[in-house]
C-alpha cells in the first residue's frame, strides 16, 4: 500500500471523518506519526512535548512496551469471547481493581469509555436505592451520551437538551470564582450548605446519588477545599444517597494518588473511571462498586450489558497498565514532580501578569489567563487562538479552555513519566504563549 502524505492525511481526514466538539470546516489536525514517552511527533517529523498527556489520559506515557506487549499477546490469544464468558484477563484484572480502589469497593462492571460508566453507574444506583433523581454539579463534565450529557453541568448539555430527566446541578467550590461571593477568610462552606439545601428542595428520599469529579478537569481544573469531599460524603449517609466519584481524569495517579478521593481519605460508593485505566491505548470504561451494592445483584437481575463489556484486549491492556503504574513508581512521580510543578506554577503567575490563578495537584494542573487581576476578566477567544498557535509552532500540544463565560485556561496535564528537567523544558514554551496573554492585559 502506498504511504499517504502529509497532506494527503490531513485532507482525507477532514473530508471523511467527523472531528469532535468543534466546526467541521474549522478543524486543524496534527497528522501523528509516532510517538514514545511525554513526546509524539507529526507525520513531517516535528517533536511535540504532550502537555495534555492527549486527552488527559496517556498517563503512564506513549507506547510503553509493556503495554504494548501485553496487547500483542492477548491478541495473538484471543481478542474476544462473549460478554457472558469469561477470560484469565478478566479474572485478574478485576481482583487487581478492587485491591487497588480504596475501602470496600470491590466489583466491576466494564464498559468502553467514561460516558457509558457513567451511564451504567446511574443505572446501578437507582436500581439499589430504588430511587430516580441524580445530583451533577454544573462546573462538570461526565461524557456525551445521552444520560452523561445530561450530568453534565457545563455549555454542552445545553445543544442537547432535553436529555435524561432526573437530574439536577448544583453550584462547585470554586475559590477562585467563589459562586456564593466568599473569600478564603470569609467563607463557613456556603458550597456546602448550598448542597444540603438543594438535597430538602428536590426531597432527600428521592435522590439515588451525587455524581462528582474527584477534581473538576476540564471545566477549570477546580481542587475543592480539604474538607470538601468528606462533608459531602457525610451529607450522603445522613440521606441514604449514594456517593459516586467520576475518576475517568482525575484517577490512575493523576493526582498523585491512585484515585482523587484518595487525597481526602473519602470511599464513595462507586468510582466510575476510563483514560488512564488503559492510557489510552485501548478503550476502556469501569464502574467499580462497593460490596453492598454488588451483593444487592447477587440476587437480582442486572440490567445492564454491552456487547463489549470485558473486551479481552482492552482488559489486557488496563492490566498491563496497572502494573506499569506500581512497577515504574508513576504514582510516586506524580506526587513528587507534582509538588515541583506548583513552585514552579506559583512562580510563572508571580512573573506573568496575565495568570490570574494556577490550580494544582500531582501532575493535575492549570493556569487560568485574565485580562486583569480584577474583576478578573477572560481573555477573547482570539488571543486564547494566538496563545494557543504560539505553544503548537514552539512544538507543545496542550488542552485550552477558551470560554468567555467559562474562563480562559491554559492546562498542564504531562504524562505521570515526566522528570523535572522535561517539565522545566515545556513550561519554558508555556511562557511564550503567555508572553502573548501578557501584551493583552488591561
Ligand atoms: C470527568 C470525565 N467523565 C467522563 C468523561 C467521558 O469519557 P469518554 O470520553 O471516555 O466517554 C470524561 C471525558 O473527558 C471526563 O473528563
Amino acid at each position: 500500500m502506498n504511504k499517504l502524505t502529509t497532506q494527503e492525511i490531513v485532507d482525507l481526514s477532514r473530508e471523511y471523518t467527523f472531528f469532535s466538539w468543534s466546526v467541521q470546516g474549522q478543524v486543524n489536525p496534527i497528522p501523528v506519526g509516532k510517538a514514545e514517552g511525554i513526546f509524539f511527533w507529526d507525520t513531517d517529523g516535528k517533536r511535540y512535548y504532550d502537555f495534555s498527556s492527549q486527552l488527559m489520559n496517556t498517563n503512564i506515557g506513549h507506547q510503553h512496551p509493556k503495554v504494548v506487549k501485553a496487547i500483542q499477546e492477548q491478541a495473538a490469544q484471543i481478542c474476544f469471547v462473549h460478554p457472558g464468558n469469561t477470560t484469565e484477563v478478566r479474572a485478574r484484572l478485576g481482583k487487581k481493581l478492587a485491591e487497588v480502589a480504596p475501602g470496600n469497593l470491590k466489583k466491576t462492571f466494564f464498559a468502553l469509555g467514561g460516558a457509558e460508566a457513567n451511564e451504567n453507574a446511574i443505572k446501578l444506583a437507582r436500581f439499589y436505592t430504588g430511587r430516580h433523581k441524580i445530583l451533577a454539579r454544573y462546573r462538570s463534565y461526565h461524557g456525551a451520551t445521552h444520560g452523561s450529557i445530561a450530568l453534565t453541568g457545563d455549555y454542552r448539555r445545553l445543544a442537547v437538551e432535553p436529555a435524561m430527566p432526573g437530574t439536577v446541578h448544583f453550584l462547585d467550590p470554586f475559590c477562585y470564582r467563589c459562586p456564593f461571593g466568599q473569600k478564603k477568610e470569609t467563607c463557613h462552606r456556603e458550597c456546602i450548605s448550598h448542597l444540603e439545601e438543594v438535597i430538602h428542595y428536590e426531597g432527600p428520599d428521592k435522590i439515588a446519588a451525587i455524581i462528582m469529579e474527584g477534581v473538576v478537569g476540564s471545566n477549570g481544573l477546580i481542587v475543592p477545599p480539604d474538607d470538601y469531599w468528606p462533608r459531602v460524603r457525610e451529607i450522603c449517609d445522613k440521606y441514604g444517597i449514594l456517593l459516586i466519584s467520576d475518576e475517568v481524569m482525575s484517577g490512575w495517579g493523576r493526582t498523585g494518588k491512585w484515585f482523587a478521593v484518595d487525597n481526602w481519605g473519602v470511599v464513595p460508593d462507586m468510582i466510575t473511571t476510563a483514560k488512564g485505566i488503559t492510557s489510552g491505548y485501548v478503550p476502556l470504561g469501569a464502574v467499580i462498586v462497593s460490596e453492598p451494592i454488588a451483593k444487592f445483584f447477587d440476587d437480582k437481575y442486572l440490567y445492564a450489558g454491552l456487547t463489549y463489556n470485558g473486551h479481552a484486549l482492552a482488559l489486557a491492556a488496563a492490566l498491563a497498565t496497572i502494573e506499569v503504574y506500581e512497577e515504574d513508581r508513576l504514582i510516586e512521580n506524580a506526587a513528587k514532580v507534582g509538588q515541583y510543578l506548583g513552585r514552579r506554577l506559583e512562580e510563572i503567575k508571580a512573573r506573568h501578569p496575565s495568570v490570574g490563578d494556577v490550580r494544582y495537584i500531582g501532575l493535575f494542573s492549570a493556569l487560568e489567563l485574565v485580562m486583569n487581576r480584577e474583576p478578573k476578566e477572560p481573555f477573547d477567544p482570539p488571543v486564547m487562538a494566538e496563545v494557543g498557535k504560539v505553544l503548537k509552532e514552539n512544538g507543545l500540544f496542550t488542552f485550552i479552555m477558551a470560554k468567555k463565560d467559562m474562563g480562559t485556561i491554559v492546562f498542564v496535564v504531562p504524562p505521570l513519566c515526566i522528570t523535572e528537567s522535561q517539565l522545566d523544558e515545556g513550561l519554558a514554551l508555556v511562557e511564550k504563549g503567555l508572553e502573548v496573554a501578557d501584551k493583552q492585559v488591561k
